[in-house]
């Protein structure tokens, strides 16, 4: 079953075109990736998915509904979240005061609390009450992540959560992923890991200058291809 799809979105910053007609699907309970390059588009197409850039009316359909003319916090209220790039934590917050901020607006039921997001991550629980900006960047991404799970959302975005981390980091993350997929909520991860990204979705979605260019199960990806669609082809 879709749970959440775009058809033909657009986006614009100003008079810059970021997107051009992207027809994007997700299932229940699936876990997709987006991977590209650099500015090929793929926190802008988050972005207009949770409202934060303006979509045009049947553009972005969630759950049977037509959401595209929503605000954020009213597409946050029908449970979809957003861990951004760069975490962007409250400085000032500790890590539990960074938290309880994601249940604010929340209507959707659901197992995420602080207690179920400190057995997820045990490291936030010792460092509770600590500022945001004690932790090391992988505790502030852990952090971002279970802000946006306290809402408990059916569909959790994540833009590019290892950016910058060391790859023991990276694996404590992304061994959350089937957690958080347990409890049945669906995952888009933006990635620039090929590798991570072909190891953890059940399909994946490349996009170039603001286009979908390749659309396949990691099993059915070659290298080739992948590069193809991310590159542009080989001439
Ligand atoms: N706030 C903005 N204002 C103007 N242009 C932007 C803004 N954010 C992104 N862009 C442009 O939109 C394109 C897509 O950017 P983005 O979605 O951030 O790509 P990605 O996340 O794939 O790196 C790029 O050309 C980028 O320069
Ligand atoms: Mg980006």
């Amino acid at each position: 079953m879709t749970l959440l799809s775009t058809h033909g979105l657009t986006a614009f910053y100003g008079d810059f075109q970021a997107l051009f007609g992207v027809d994007l699907t997700l299932g229940a309970g699936e876990t997709l990736a987006i991977i590209g390059a650099n500015g090929a588009g793929k926190s802008t197409l988050l972005r207009s998915v949770c409202g934060l850039i303006p979509a045009a009316s049947g553009m972005i359909r969630f759950d049977g509904a037509d959401v595209g003319a929503l605000s954020a916090p009213e597409i946050m209220a029908l449970g979809i979240a957003m861990v951004p790039e760069g975490r962007r934590l409250f400085p000032s917050l500790s890590v539990e005061e960074n938290l309880l901020i994601g249940t604010y607006g929340r209507k959707t039921q659901g197992t995420w609390s602080l207690s179920t997001v400190y057995d997820l991550f045990p490291v936030l629980r010792e460092r509770r009450h600590n500022p945001g900006t004690a932790l090391s960047g992988g505790q502030q991404q852990m952090v971002a992540i279970g802000r946006a799970l306290m809402s408990n959302p059916r569909v959790l975005l994540c833009d590019e959560i290892s950016l910058g981390l060391a790859p023991v980091v990276i694996k404590d993350i992304y061994a959350a992923l089937p957690r958080i997929k347990e409890g049945g909520t669906s995952v888009i991860v933006v990635e620039q890991d090929i590798g991570q990204a072909l190891r953890v979705a059940d399909r994946v979605v490349c996009m170039m200058e603001g286009r979908i260019t390749l659309e396949g199960t990691p099993a059915r990806l070659t290298r080739a291809v992948i590069h193809d669609a991310y590159f542009g082809a080989r001439v």
